[in-house]
C-alpha cells in the first residue's frame, strides 16, 4: 500500500445554514466549530480531508424572511450568504467549499437524484389534501403555517417540525392552524405531491444504525425511536415558486421540498470544490470510493441526517453513506433559548467585531453541548477568558517568552536532566496523542482540556523549577518546546494564537504546515533565536462587557420596535 492509499479518506460536512438571517453563538458552536477543530486536526495528521459546506437557500425559511422583509427571495439569499460566509471566515471556520444550494450545479444534481430514486420506484405520486389560505391565494406549506403540536400540544408551532418535541410535521397535521402572513385559518384543499417510499427502509435503517455504535447517543436514540414508531412515506414537493423545480411535465408550480434538495447540497458543494481544485472527478473519491462521511449537525436536524438522508441514498445506491452524525444538543443565550423572532440572539458578527475569534472559539469549545444544552454568559465568557485562558495558557506563554527574550532572545544550552526535566520530556513525547485521541473520538470537551493541561503543566514545571533564582537553562530550554508543542496542538482549537506563538518563537514555515505528531519533538534548539515578543492576550474588564452588553442590547430593542 502507498502512503496515500494509508491515508484515512475523511469528507467532513457541517448543516448547511439557512440564507434567510445571520449566524449567531449557537449556530457557531451547534454545527462549525466541531467540524473545524475535526478537519484541521485531520489535515495535520495528513489525512485526505475536506470539509464541505454551504448557504441552504430554498423552503419556506427563506420565502417567509422574503414576505417579511418586503424583498425577493433571491435578494434575501444574496445578501445573507456574504454575511454568513463572511462572518464564517472571521471565526476561521476553514471550509474547503462553501457553497449556495442556488447554483446550477445543484440543480442539476438535485432533479437527477429525484429521477434517479422515481425509476428506482421508490417515488410515487399522490393526490393529497393541503392547507390553502383563501385570502392569500395560495399553499401554506411547513413555515408558512403555524398551530398546536399533534404529539406534545406545544402552541404556535412551525409547519415543518415541532421546536418543543423535535418530532417532523407537515403543516395539514398543526392543529388549530393558522397563516403566518394573515393570520386566518386555511382551509384544506386538494393538491398533488410525490412522496417518497420512506416506510421501505424501516429494516434496513434498523440494522445500519445499530452497528453504529460509534454514533452519539441522542441522533442513535432518536432514529431508533423513530423507527420503531414506524415510518411513514413522507411528500418530497412543495406548492412553491421557490425552490428546485420538479423536473417532470406535470409539475407546474411544484418544487422539491428543501430538506430533499439540502443534504445533496453536499455533493454538489464537494463537486464545485472538485472544479475549483481543476480536476473534476475528484469529488467521486469522497462520494464513492473508500470515504468516511462525516456530518456535523445541531439535535432538530438529527432527523434528517440519521434517518432521512441515510434513506434517501440508500434509494439511490450511488453514493457513500454517512459514517458519523456528530450531533450536538442546544446552545441557550443567558439562561434562556435563543430565538430570531424575539430577538433574543447574540450574532456571530457583532460578537466577532468587538472580540477576538480565539476568546470566542475558546469560550465556546470549552462548553460545547455535546452531551446536554449549554449555555452562553457574558459573565461566563469573561471568567474563562481572564482566569482559564489568560491564566494559565497566556501565562505560561509569556513567562516562557519572556524569560528567553531576557537571555539576548536565545534559546539557552541543555544541562543536566533531573528528574522533573524527565517528567516534562514525557509529557511533551505524549502530548500529541493525548489531545488527538480525543478529538478523533469526538469528545472536544475533553481534548480542549488535555489541551489547557498542557499549559497547566508547564505552568508547575516552571513553578517548581523556579528559574528565577538559580539560572536554569535546561528549564528555558524545555519550556521554549512545550511552548512550541502547545501551538501545534493549540491549531484546531485556536489557530490564530497558535500562529501567533509561531512568529514569536521565530520557527519556520506555518504552524498550519505542521506535522500534528512533530509536536512530541524538541525541535527548538539550544543557540535558537527567538522572534519578537508581544503579549498573547489582554483581559477583558467589567466596563467592556457592560459596554458591549449595551450594545447588543440596543440593536435588540431597536429590532423590537421594528
Ligand atoms: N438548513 C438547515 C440544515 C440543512 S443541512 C442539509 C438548518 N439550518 S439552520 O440555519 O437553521 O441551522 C444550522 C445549524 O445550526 C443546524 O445544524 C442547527 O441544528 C444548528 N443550530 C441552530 N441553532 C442552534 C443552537 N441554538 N444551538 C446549537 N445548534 C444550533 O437547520
Ligand atoms: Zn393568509
Amino acid at each position: 500500500m502507498s502512503e496515500k492509499e494509508r491515508m484515512e479518506r475523511i469528507l467532513v460536512t457541517s448543516a448547511l445554514p439557512y440564507a434567510n438571517g445571520p449566524v449567531h453563538v449557537g449556530h457557531a458552536i451547534g454545527a462549525y466549530l466541531p467540524a473545524d477543530v475535526y478537519t484541521r486536526y485531520h489535515r495535520m495528521k495528513g489525512s485526505d480531508v475536506i470539509y464541505i459546506c454551504g448557504t441552504d437557500e430554498h423552503g419556506t425559511p427563506i420565502t417567509v424572511t422574503a414576505e417579511q422583509e418586503g424583498i425577493s427571495p433571491k435578494d434575501v439569499v444574496d445578501k445573507y450568504h456574504r454575511i454568513i460566509r463572511d462572518a464564517f471566515k472571521k471565526l476561521g471556520i476553514s471550509f474547503d467549499n462553501f457553497s449556495r444550494t442556488t447554483n446550477e450545479l445543484h440543480y442539476k444534481n438535485a432533479q437527477d437524484f429525484f429521477l434517479r430514486i422515481l425509476e428506482r420506484g421508490y417515488v410515487y405520486k399522490k393526490k393529497v389534501k393541503r392547507p390553502y389560505c383563501e385570502n392569500c391565494k395560495r399553499f401554506l406549506p411547513d413555515r408558512f403555517v403555524k398551530g398546536i403540536c399533534p404529539y406534545c400540544n406545544a402552541r404556535d408551532q412551525r409547519g415543518d417540525q415541532c421546536e418543543a418535541c423535535g418530532k417532523q410535521l407537515e403543516p395539514h397535521e398543526l392543529r388549530d392552524s393558522y397563516c403566518i402572513i394573515c393570520k386566518k385559518k386555511p382551509v384544506e384543499k386538494e393538491t398533488k405531491h410525490w412522496f417518497f417510499k420512506l416506510s421501505e427502509f424501516s429494516s434496513r435503517l434498523r440494522d445500519w444504525i445499530s452497528k453504529n455504535k460509534h454514533w452519539p447517543e441522542n441522533a442513535r436514540n432518536f432514529a431508533l425511536g423513530w423507527i420503531s414508531e414506524g415510518l411513514e412515506d413522507r411528500a418530497i414537493t412543495r406548492d412553491l415558486d421557490w425552490g428546485v423545480p420538479v423536473p417532470l411535465d406535470n409539475a407546474k408550480g411544484k418544487v422539491l421540498y428543501v430538506w430533499f434538495d439540502a443534504p445533496i447540497g453536499y455533493i454538489s458543494s464537494t463537486q464545485e470544490w472538485a472544479i475549483g481544485q481543476k480536476r473534476p472527478d475528484l469529488w467521486k473519491k469522497y462520494w464513492k470510493d473508500k470515504c468516511k462521511i462525516v456530518h456535523f449537525i445541531g439535535k432538530d436536524n438529527i432527523p434528517f441526517h440519521a434517518i432521512i438522508w441515510p434513506a434517501m441514498l440508500m434509494a439511490h445506491q450511488g453514493y457513500n453513506l454517512p459514517w458519523q452524525i456528530s450531533s450536538n444538543e442546544y446552545l441557550n443565550l443567558e439562561g434562556k433559548k435563543m430565538s430570531t423572532s424575539r430577538g433574543w440572539v447574540l450574532w456571530l458578527h457583532d460578537f466577532l467585531e468587538e472580540f477576538e475569534p480565539d476568546l470566542l472559539r475558546y469560550y465556546l469549545l470549552s462548553i460545547n453541548p455535546e452531551k446536554h444544552d449549554a449555555d452562553f454568559s457574558l459573565r461566563e465568557f469573561q471568567h474563562k477568558i481572564n482566569n482559564e485562558l489568560i491564566a494559565t495558557y497566556g501565562n505560561f506563554v509569556n513567562r516562557t517568552l519572556t524569560f528567553i527574550s531576557r537571555n539576548d532572545s536565545i534559546v539557552p544550552e541543555i544541562g543536566e536532566f533531573d528528574e522533573l526535566d524527565d517528567e516534562m520530556l514525557e509529557f511533551i513525547r505524549k502530548s500529541p496523542e493525548r489531545v488527538g485521541k480525543r478529538i478523533e473520538r469526538f469528545k472536544f470537551l475533553d481534548s480542549l482540556k488535555e489541551l489547557m493541561r498542557t499549559a497547566k503543566f508547564g505552568n508547575e514545571y516552571f513553578q517548581k523549577k523556579e528559574p528565577w533564582k538559580k539560572e536554569n537553562s535546561t528549564t528555558l530550554y524545555l519550556c521554549a518546546n512545550l511552548t512550541r508543542t502547545l501551538a501545534i496542538l493549540s491549531v484546531p482549537f485556536l489557530p490564530f494564537t497558535a500562529e501567533r506563538i509561531w512568529k514569536m518563537l521565530n520557527l519556520r514555515d506555518s504552524v498550519f504546515e505542521q506535522e500534528w505528531n512533530s509536536a512530541s519533538e524538541l525541535a527548538i534548539k539550544e543557540g535558537h533565536k527567538i522572534g519578537k515578543i508581544e503579549l498573547l492576550f489582554r483581559k477583558i474588564d467589567n466596563a467592556q462587557i457592560e459596554r458591549f452588553r449595551e450594545k447588543v442590547r440596543i440593536k435588540l430593542d431597536e429590532k423590537n420596535e421594528r
